[in-house]
């Protein structure tokens, strides 16, 4: 989906240039409504780091998952608070393994480690007594929109493994940790039949806990729903999404004997369709039976469609705004990178498909939607191109919330 009117698009690609990432505050407060069931929103910042989304989050009372120190420190300039208070921790960090510097700052902020392996436990328990973690737990088995996506089973690299709970909990207790609870991601891409196995593995592991002897406060759904990005595609059903959940934490809460808060975690759903990749056309060729169109942005900057084979939805408009009209073509849509992957027309395992789109002409703009989950955050310097702008439509009113990088800042890099 596309939340702006081609005018905006225009006038912005005019103003800030292209390429150009444009968020709409509006479809992200919608997102967030429809998660208040759950107790705790916490939102997986990977999808969208930018300080300024982190910001909007955190004035809609949604707390930040972190998974990397850069994140962490992302959270703290957003102004999300670190340690635990009341019981709850603004900033949750989730990882497989901790590096010396990570380990160091967690220390000394009080912010919560989900482990996802049992030496954590031991690295932590070492620097810092008495400090708060969660357990991710690998329930054994995982789905998501492509293997690269899946995060349970026996090829995950993520969590602990279900089977070395009981262990994970001795060294928990002998590093003198605190529990706080137990978590499960298991992909990207909801599936119902799949969330019920979830849920009753999620039940079945508290009892694994309670048996240890230890108790839990909270139990974390993970993130995975997913959102519409073809036509056709459903809409997830939340009020189901919660209701699934919400019968496993009642039976958690009946058998710990005191009422547990139920944490989500998604990234995608809170951003995706919130924000555009607005690219111009600046060459349109014709290859043996194939169209192309040639845009200046490339997998440096959204990286989905050459990583996953991702479907997103694409319009062309004129410059100005108005409509391009009818005629459509099949058509392959390039990048100016130079590498032959880099085509947003392509399915998964690299093969270039082509995408009914009306006849482009140089100048024109192509814009590719829901791209506010996994576009800036997965964007790179290849080929040595800078990071490009982003804005923040709000009230209307369009907010420079990145500017363009320079070829220069990446070159300071290198003057050593
Ligand atoms: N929690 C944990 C521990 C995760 O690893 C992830 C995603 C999430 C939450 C949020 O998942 P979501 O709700 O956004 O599906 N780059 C890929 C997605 C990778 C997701 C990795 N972990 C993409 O563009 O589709």
């Amino acid at each position: 989906m596309n939340p702006f009117t081609p005018q905006t698009l225009a006038t912005l690609a005019k103003t800030h240039a292209t390429p150009l990432w444009v968020y709409d505050a509006s479809t992200i407060e919608r997102q967030i409504e429809a998660l208040r069931p759950f107790d705790v929103i916490r939102f997986a910042q990977k999808a969208n780091s930018n300080t300024h989304i982190l910001k909007l989050m955190k004035r809609c009372g949604v707390m930040v998952d972190s998974v990397s120190l850069g994140e962490i420190e992302r959270a703290l300039a957003a102004g999300f608070t670190p340690g635990v208070h009341d019981g709850h921790a603004e900033i949750v960090f989730t990882a497989d393994l901790l590096d010396r510097a990570t380990l160091a700052r967690v220390a000394d902020l009080g912010v919560p480690v989900n482990c996802g392996s049992i030496d954590m436990l031991d690295q932590l328990g070492s620097v810092s007594p008495g400090h708060p973690v969660w357990l991710r737990i690998n329930p054994g088995f995982g789905h998501g929109h492509s293997n690269k996506t899946n995060t349970g089973g026996e090829h995950s690299k993520h969590g602990i493994w279900h089977t070395d709970l009981p262990l994970a909990c001795e060294r928990l207790r002998a590093n003198g940790l605190k529990l706080m609870g137990l978590h499960m991601h298991i992909g990207s891409g909801v599936d119902y039949a799949h969330l019920q196995e979830v849920c009753g593995a999620m039940v079945e592991l508290v009892a694994v806990v309670a048996v240890q002897g230890l108790d839990l406060q909270a139990i974390s759904a993970g993130g995975g729903l997913s959102i519409p990005y073809q036509a056709g595609e459903p809409q997830i059903d939340t009020a189901h999404y919660f209701s699934l959940w919400d019968a496993a934490r009642q039976q958690i809460a009946d058998l710990l004997g005191h009422p547990v808060v139920l944490e989500i975690e998604p990234g995608r759903y809170l951003v995706a369709e919130s924000g555009v990749l607005v690219s111009e056309v600046r060459a349109t060729k014709t290859m043996g039976n194939s169209a192309f169109v040639m845009v200046d942005a490339g997998f440096s900057d959204l990286m989905r469609p050459s990583m996953y084979g991702s479907f997103h939805g694409m319009e062309i408009i004129h410059a100005d705004g108005s409509a391009v009209p009818g005629a459509f073509q099949d058509t392959v849509v390039g990048g100016p990178l130079c590498e032959s992957g880099d085509v947003f027309t392509q399915g998964e395992g690299g093969v270039v498909l082509t995408r009914p789109l009306p006849v482009a002409q140089v100048g024109d703009l192509l814009v590719l939607q829901d791209t506010g989950a996994y576009g800036a955050s997965m964007s790179s310097n290849y080929n040595t191109r800078p990071l490009i702008a982003e804005v923040l439509i709000e009230d209307g009113l369009p907010r420079l919330i990145r500017r363009r990088q320079t070829v220069a800042e990446l070159l300071a890099l290198e003057a050593v």
